[in-house]
């Protein structure tokens, strides 16, 4: 038996997937990443191909490893952690998926929610049983709208035949056999996305079973977050047998990652979405804000540490929407460039509801809107006006906690691709007028994963242990006055309503 020198950490997610091999300092030494499609059949809608995804994962892994010389046997455990909610069902005898995964992004059931929400005391019943609000972002009404629409698939989910999971699922089931034996299992964190898990018990709810209509013989065993769920198989990426022991949804496993363990600590995550979570202790509190109450980890059986969570859709997909469908630029972080040949935005601001509004507004029938134009903005005026709405989105979801919390916050610890950006960085403290502090290893959602992993396995003894590797890179302090943040921030909240109403 060799010396167990690393962990890997498998981050797929809305756009890109992603292997980083850990070294037990908790420090990065190779990783790959590949972006897959993202399929748009209709306005509203958005769908990836599970195949692809599994075939990117395990390039990735091939690519990650190898690069660096990293020997398979010198790999002490996988861990997993994965664009939440997006929904997969599959054969359990093929692995063939029976439709393409519908993103968590994705509009869809928008009309089955809206249905839903006029129902007399189920917004409440909702709120109780999850800690989540009616939407479309769920997994739920998701995995209904595949059984309702592919013929069959409700029968056949009833006997066990064909299988849901959310990403981590998918990717879990295929690393450790696929139709050979794959185990079908996802942990707290992300059962806790699917409007189908008790928040309080930490298992699958009948009632919301019954009322999705969702067999639950088609869903996976829930598990803690850190835990041996199984092993690759030699067949698959790693070419070896090795523990997979750790699985969080992504925003999870940044929070994890940025050991945020404490009651009080927060985080906020720079992707596709910004997602700010909370650590509430050991009680799953409900927001009276327009914030989602959510599993943060599970590290035993039965037992959770839970958070207030404020979600955002879209930020950094926004930038890529001006790379991709407007062509402003050929690579996302050009966009400091553009942004920093203005001054300001030149008095517009974009809202970039195209899925809505999430927290702290939940509004469905948002759509984006770019307002205050005239004749003098310019490219760079567009860009800078995207960046900013990626601070004002997260200042929308900061005033939430801190009303819920009761407790200002004193600094906000980020993390995620877009933190490089030390523009963006500076601007979102101006915007909410507390430093905002990034971490040396700035991609700590594979580092989170890698962590559970690493505890399950004996890699790493405790969460003190983990704490010691959390070093600052840089703090950016407020450099704007009050008054002209407020100024700003209240034509944020005009044009928030503009966006409002634009879908019945
Ligand atoms: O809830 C959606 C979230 O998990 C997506 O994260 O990093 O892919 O934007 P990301």
């Amino acid at each position: 038996m060799s010396e167990k020198k690393y962990v890997v950490a498998i981050d797929q997610g809305t756009t890109s997937s992603r292997a980083i091999v850990f070294d037990l300092e908790g420090t990065p030494v190779s990783s790959h990443q590949m972006e897959h499609e993202q399929i748009y059949p209709q306005p509203g809608w958005v769908e990836h191909n599970p195949m692809e995804i599994w075939s990117r994962t395990q390039d990735v892994v091939r690519e990650a490893i190898s690069t660096n010389g990293v020997k398979a046997d010198a790999i002490g455990a996988v861990g997993i952690t994965n664009q939440r909610e997006t929904t997969v069902v599959w054969e359990k005898a093929t692995g063939k998926p029976i439709y393409n995964a519908i993103v968590w992004q994705c509009m869809r059931t928008q009309d089955f929610c809206a249905k839903w929400q006029k129902m007399e005391g189920w917004e409440k019943k909702v709120n109780d049983l999850t800690g989540l609000v009616i939407s479309p972002y769920f997994s739920g009404t998701k995995i209904k709208w595949i059984l309702d629409h592919v013929p069959g698939a409700r029968d056949r989910a009833a006997k066990g035949e064909i299988l849901f999971g959310n990403i981590d699922t998918w990717v879990i089931w295929n690393l450790t056999g696929g139709p050979n034996g794959g185990v079908h299992v996802t942990d707290v964190t992300n059962a806790s996305r699917t409007l189908l898990m008790n928040i309080e018990t930490l298992k699958w709810d009948k009632e919301m079973m019954e009322f999705l209509d969702v067999p639950e013989a088609m869903l996976p065993a829930i598990k803690p977050s850190s835990f041996v769920y199984g092993h690759t198989v030699k067949s698959g990426p790693f070419g070896a047998e090795i523990p997979v022991a750790g699985d969080l949804g992504d925003q999870q496993a940044a929070l994890f990652g940025q050991t945020c363990y404490d009651k009080g600590e927060a985080k906020n995550t720079y992707g596709t979405g910004c997602f700010m979570l909370l650590n509430i202790g050991d009680k799953p509190v409900r927001s009276k804000n327009g914030l989602l109450t959510t599993v943060a980890y599970g590290l035993e059986e039965g037992k959770a540490t839970y958070a207030l969570e404020g979600s955002i859709a879209i930020t950094g997909a926004a930038i890529q929407w001006l790379r991709d469908n407007l062509r402003l630029f050929d690579d996302a972080p050009d966009s400091e460039w553009f942004a920093k040949k203005v001054a300001d935005s030149g008095g517009i601001y974009f809202v970039p509801a195209f899925s809505g509004l999430y927290a702290p507004y939940w509004d469905m029938s948002a759509r984006g809107a770019i307002v205050g134009l005239t004749r003098y903005i310019t490219k760079e005026h567009i860009i800078r006006a995207t960046l900013e709405s990626i601070c004002y989105q997260t200042r929308d979801v900061q005033a939430a906690m801190d009303a819920d919390s009761g407790v200002p916050l004193k600094a906000l610890k980020v993390d995620g691709g877009a933190v490089k950006n030390s523009l963006l960085m500076q601007m979102q403290a101006d915007v909410l007028g507390v430093p905002v502090v990034r971490p040396v290893v700035s991609e700590t959602t594979a580092l989170g994963a890698a962590y559970a992993a690493g505890l399950a396995t004996g890699l790493w003894k405790s969460l003190d242990e983990l704490r010691k590797h959390w070093k600052v890179d840089r703090e950016f302090d407020p450099l704007m006055v009050a008054e002209k943040r407020e100024e700003l921030y209240s034509g944020w909240k005009k044009a928030i309503e503009k966006s409002k109403g634009w879908i019945d």
